[in-house]
């Protein structure tokens, strides 16, 4: 029996997205910036049975050196990209179970802000709500657009995301007692002092001291996501992490990382299934071999290859274009996207550049999986059992409902005869749905320790 798996839908506040394909037939993605666009997108994935809606962010774009590709602008590649955060109480009213899952930057933002907004989502979502850990991509461009001087290497980025993170567990596990909160007109009491903390941080990186101005919400920490698996970004998942994005092609490769990170959260002193591994994966659906393998084709042949390049750039660091087609990238170096770099580095055996950019078409990383219904529910199963991850993003393709509406009619009803999927669609707050267990942190979590009572 294969395992149950949960399911996202991989977007971005955007015109275009991961595909490139914004301009296919398919796609209508003109109405982005309106709420009512995604408010439509998000009732068909609650009535489809999706568990969450992940809001990526972009707070830069491609840029190499002094220079931004024309094509960025030309075919919006991550511009427009607006406020993912701005979005998520409109579409809480407007769906009551679907989950929401969005990016905040531990590079641009400041850990009190970035606290005090999840805990107000986390109140108006009634739990809803999760939070994906980055230090970010597009780092060239995002260094300008923030006014530093130069990229933070690599690591410094996650030793700061730890500070930043250690900082957001304190303020949401420790600053307020769980009753603190009498609301007693007759005393005019809204908290006892006694149980509401001061909070001193006093850090490599930030300082903080005073009371945290926002009362606790029923998950209090929004359920943790990470998405960067090199040895810097599994060490950090490793710690805090509840569920790590990924995007391998390969299952015996994704096994590998699910097994590493496992491993990696009992040196934690967390359980081994403490992480949910859910791997980012493109899918076409058709009603034969046939006509999945031809849209799988037009899609393909939709986005320039100057776009997926950007793209690309943006999210490794790295210009593929300045290298000869012949080339490879086994000896390159780079202090943005380290997974996505390692994706294509494999010694002797590296593929050519020509071979990284018709692979990149359309997805970067994850399975591509095309085929009749049949056929998707059963590479969807085998990769399953092969990798043991727990889920799949399902990534942007045409755009809006049109990436979703075949996989939902077609493919979602088979995975739940298989058992794959509940027959009722997960409810309740992100971190029931999504680890199982209670609302609250585990114990044997790191931000349990901040805990008073
Ligand atoms: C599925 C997935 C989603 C991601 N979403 C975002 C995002 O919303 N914003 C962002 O800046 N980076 C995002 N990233 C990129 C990661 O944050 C990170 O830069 C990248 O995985 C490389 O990390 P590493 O250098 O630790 O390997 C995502 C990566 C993956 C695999």
């Amino acid at each position: 029996m294969t395992k149950q798996i949960v399911l996202g839908a991989f977007e971005e506040f955007t015109p275009n997205f991961i595909s490139n394909a914004w301009h296919h037939p398919k796609a209508h993605t003109k109405d982005f910036a309106t709420l009512r666009y995604w408010q439509d997108l998000a009732r068909e994935l609650e009535a489809g049975g999706f568990d969450f809606l992940f809001l990526a962010e972009a707070l830069g774009y491609p840029m190499s050196g002094d220079e931004v590709p024309e094509v960025v602008v030309r075919e919006a590649v991550q511009v427009p990209a607006h406020d993912p955060m701005t979005l998520v109480s409109g579409l809480a009213a407007t769906v009551d179970r679907l989950g929401f899952v969005v990016t905040a930057s531990t590079t641009s933002q400041q850990p009190y802000l970035n606290a005090r907004t999840y805990t107000s989502l986390d109140h108006l979502t009634e739990g809803r709500i999760a939070w994906n850990i980055v230090t970010s991509d597009n780092q060239v461009a995002l260094t300008r657009l923030l006014g530093l001087n130069s990229v933070t290497p690599h690591d410094e980025r996650y030793r700061r995301a730890t500070e930043f993170v250690e900082l957001n567990l304190e303020l949401w596990e420790g600053a307020w007692e769980d009753d603190a909160v009498v609301y007693d007109k007759a005393t005019r009491t809204y908290a006892d002092p006694a149980k509401v903390h001061r909070i001193r941080h006093d850090g490599e990186y930030f300082r903080y001291d005073g009371f945290f101005p926002a009362i606790p919400s029923p998950q209090r920490t929004p359920l943790l996501l990470q998405a960067g698996t090199s040895s810097a970004g599994r060490a950090f998942a490793a710690r805090f992490a509840e569920c790590v994005f990924i995007q391998d092609r390969d299952p015996a490769v994704a096994a590998r990382v699910v097994a590493d990170l496992r491993a990696r959260a009992v040196d934690n002193g967390r359980d081994a299934d403490a992480i949910k591994v859910i791997d980012a994966v493109s899918v076409i659906v058709g009603d034969t071999e046939e006509e999945a393998l031809a849209l799988r084709a037009d899609l393909d042949a939709t986005p320039s290859m100057e776009a997926a390049a950007a793209l690309y750039m943006g999210w490794s660091g790295v210009d593929l274009l300045q290298f000869p087609l012949d080339a490879t990238l086994a000896e390159v170096k780079t202090e943005v996207g380290q997974s996505m770099l390692s994706l294509f580095q494999d010694g002797e055996k590296s593929p050519t550049i020509r071979e990284i950019l018709q692979r990149i078409t359309t997805s970067i990383g994850g399975p591509r999986i095309t085929g009749t219904p049949e056929s998707v529910a059963d590479q969807l199963q085998e990769f399953v059992e092969r990798s043991d991850v727990d889920g799949f993003l399902i990534e942007y393709t045409y755009g809006g409902i049109a990436t979703y509406r075949d996989i939902i009619d077609k493919v979602f009803p088979l995975l739940r005869e298989r058992g794959m999927l509940p027959d009722t669609p997960r409810s309740g707050t992100m971190r029931e749905r999504i680890v199982g267990g209670g609302p609250r942190l585990p114990r044997t979590h790191p931000g349990a320790r901040y805990r008073r009572d």
